[in-house]
């Protein structure tokens, strides 16, 4: 590696206006410092002022088109013939031509038509509205355990206290995993996203293999009882019943991929809504006082927390032929990226972007769900979780106050917070 290259971008990174200063043609918004710093925004800002769409022609992934607006990335979202998610991944980190077999793993979200849509849909009916209606009662039982065992008055980190637990409990639910193992989930899902060519940083891949062996010994001993029981509306039961989808145990990269979807799926991001919606109501006080004022507004308010979090950062499309998007040429076989945050930052779609405001009248505009086919599948699910807990949390605490630093993990795809010291405010 170019040790003076990194220590000149990690420079420009930590300079306040360097976003303003360096040539467009420098840009390489994927970064991982630029999420660990939260400094992203400016960068963002000027691609998508002066030039949406943007050709990097060297990062550590290689050369990729950056595309930052909003109505941008649905185009390029809402067309899988020319922008396909099949043929090299969907993170900027190539799935195929990687030395590391578990970055190679299929799963639906990395397929194309026909096939996404047969697969999709066996699992699909578990997240329903229906089936979600059902899961309501034990959701609410959980986060209501979680938030009255809180420690009231002294410092704890928000994150690992509640985002992590509450999601590993609901994931728990929706596999039907046995419980007392429920942070097994949790690591599975970090292992899986916390690769160095999302993060920057090294990791041991051994023990990453290791845990992924584990995580698939589990699964297949699941999907074993399962498939000998009477259909159930738990996830693996389903996929072990669907008649697309009942012989993927015979294809373990298949099987392991597409379980690892619905665990990260279900994880990282739900965790990080939680954690950054705390986060947004201290930065903006007025918008606290607006909730407390109009708990009615918590439906809507949930939408624009996921907006201003955004927790999934990228999503990657390969061109499948050569295709002029906003002027620009892109080549058949080029790596095209969708920056969601930054859609979400759109001024000429969400004025204030940058600000959480609980009553915006569009923030289901956003796109942090994605957009066409591969719209995330349990953005529902996700929705009734972060509903529930704010329902819950406004019924015991005045106030979830941050009162120490926010730790972001350094990762272009994954928006994370790893730690988020509060003090709870009963009533
Ligand atoms: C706030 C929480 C969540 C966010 C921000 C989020 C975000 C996303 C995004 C950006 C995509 C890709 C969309 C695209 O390519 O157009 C996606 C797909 C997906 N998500 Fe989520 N997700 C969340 C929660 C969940 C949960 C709770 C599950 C639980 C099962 C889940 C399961 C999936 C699945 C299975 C897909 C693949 C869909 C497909 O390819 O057809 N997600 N999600």
């Amino acid at each position: 590696m170019n040790t003076t290259a990194t220590t000149a971008k990690t420079a420009d990174i930590t300079s306040a206006d360097s976003a303003n200063t360096q040539a467009l043609e420098d840009f390489d918004v994927s970064r991982p410092e630029l999420f660990h710093q939260d400094n992203w925004q400016q960068w963002f800002a000027r691609l998508r002022n002066e030039e949406p769409v943007h050709y990097c022609k060297d990062s550590v992934n290689g050369p990729y088109w950056s595309i930052t607006n909003h109505a941008d990335i649905k185009a390029v979202d809402s067309n899988p013939g020319v922008f396909s998610s099949e043929v090299g991944g969907i993170s900027i980190a190539d799935s195929v031509a990687s030395d590391d077999p578990t970055l190679s793993i299929e799963a639906f979200i990395s397929t194309d038509p026909p096939r996404h849509a047969a697969q999709r849909k066996t699992v699909s009916p578990s997240v329903a509205p229906s089936n979600l209606a059902n899961m309501e009662p034990l959701i609410r039982e959980r986060v209501i355990d979680i938030l009255e065992n809180l420690p009231v008055g002294e410092t704890f980190n928000w994150v690992d206290k509640v985002s992590i637990e509450l999601t590993a409990r609901m994931l728990a639910t929706l596999f039907n995993f046995p419980y007392e193992d429920r942070r097994k989930l949790v690591y599975w899902s970090d292992i899986t996203t916390n690769v160095p060519q999302v993060t920057g940083i090294a990791v041991d891949m051994e023990a990453r293999q290791q845990g992924l062996q584990e995580c698939a010994m589990a699964f297949i001993k699941l999907w074993h009882e399962r498939a000998a029981q009477e259909p159930t509306f738990d996830l693996i039961s389903m996929l072990a019943h669907g008649e697309t989808t009942k012989d993927m145990i015979d294809n373990p990269f298949l099987f392991l991929g597409n379980i690892l979807l619905l665990i990260v799926g279900g994880n990282d991001t739900t965790r990080n809504s939680i954690s950054g919606g705390v986060l947004a109501l201290n930065q903006y006080p007025e918008e606290y006082e607006k909730l407390h004022d109009n708990p009615e507004l918590i439906p809507n308010m949930v939408a624009e927390m996921i907006r201003w979090q955004t927790p999934v950062i990228h999503m990657r499309r390969t061109a499948t032929q050569d295709y002029n998007l906003n002027g620009k040429n892109i080549k058949k076989g080029d790596k095209v990226l969708m920056w969601y945050l930054s859609g979400n930052r759109d001024e000429s779609v969400f004025p204030d972007a940058d600000k959480l405001i609980i009553d915006r009248k569009n923030a289901r505009q956003h796109v942090a769900f994605g957009f066409g086919i591969h719209r995330c599948m349990g953005n529902r699910l996700a929705e009734m979780q972060i509903r529930i807990l704010w329902e819950e949390i406004q019924k015991r605490f005045k106030k979830v106050e941050v009162v120490g630093e926010v730790v972001r993990v350094p990762n272009n795809f994954i928006r994370g917070i790893a730690d988020l010291p509060v003090v709870l405010h009963p009533h």
